[in-house]
C-alpha cells in the first residue's frame, strides 16, 4: 500500500518535471527568444538559402554588417524596425525622407514588391520582386543578417 503510494508520488514528480521542461523549452522556442538562438535556426531554412540567393541583386548597392561603409545604397544593418531614410551618412532622396514609413515586415515587403509605387520619386534603381515567396525570402535573410548581433 505505501510502495503503491510511493511509486505513484513518484511518477507525478517526474510528470511534473516533464512538464515544467517542456513549457521552458517552449518559451524559448517564441520569437521573443534570444537573436543567436533564432538567428542558427534561420540560417539553416530553404528560406534563409534562396534568400541569400536573391540577394545577389542587392548586394552590389547594400552593405548588411555594422562597421560597413555604405554603397549607392545606405548600409542596411538594424534597419527592421527603424524609420525610413534616418541612417546617419548617407544621403537620401526628399521622397524616402519625407515617406515618414517605418520598416516594419510589411512595408518592407512592399517596398521589395515595387519600390517606386510605395514611395514616388525614391532613388533606388530597382524595378521590384514580383514573386511574392520570393520576396518572403529575401526578408528572412534579410532579417538575419541585419539584426545587431
Ligand atoms: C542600384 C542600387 C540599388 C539596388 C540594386 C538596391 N537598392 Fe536599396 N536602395 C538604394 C538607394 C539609392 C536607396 C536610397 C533611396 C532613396 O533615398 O530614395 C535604397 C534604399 C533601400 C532601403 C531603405 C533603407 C532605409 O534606411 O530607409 C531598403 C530597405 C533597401 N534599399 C533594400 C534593398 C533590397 C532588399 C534590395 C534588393 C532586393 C535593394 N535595396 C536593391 C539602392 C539600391
Amino acid at each position: 500500500m505505501s510502495q503503491r503510494w510511493l511509486a505513484k508520488s513518484v511518477v507525478v514528480t517526474v510528470i511534473g518535471a516533464l512538464a515544467s521542461v517542456w513549457m521552458g523549452l517552449s518559451l524559448a522556442a517564441t520569437p521573443d527568444s534570444t537573436a543567436p538562438v533564432a538567428a542558427t535556426t534561420a540560417t539553416d531554412s530553404p528560406q534563409y538559402k534562396r534568400g541569400k540567393l536573391l540577394y545577389i541583386q542587392c548586394r552590389a548597392c547594400h552593405a548588411l554588417q555594422a562597421e560597413e561603409p555604405h554603397k549607392v545604397g545606405p548600409n542596411l544593418h538594424g534597419f527592421v524596425g527603424r524609420k525610413a531614410g534616418t541612417v546617419e551618412g548617407f544621403i537620401f532622396s526628399a521622397a524616402l525622407k519625407q515617406s515618414d514609413l517605418t520598416w516594419d515586415e510589411p512595408t518592407i515587403l512592399k517596398w521589395l514588391e515595387k519600390p517606386s509605387a510605395l514611395v514616388p520619386g525614391n532613388t533606388m534603381a530597382f524595378a521590384g520582386i514580383a514573386n511574392p515567396k520570393d520576396r518572403d525570402s529575401i526578408l528572412v535573410y534579410l532579417q538575419a543578417e541585419t539584426q545587431p548581433k
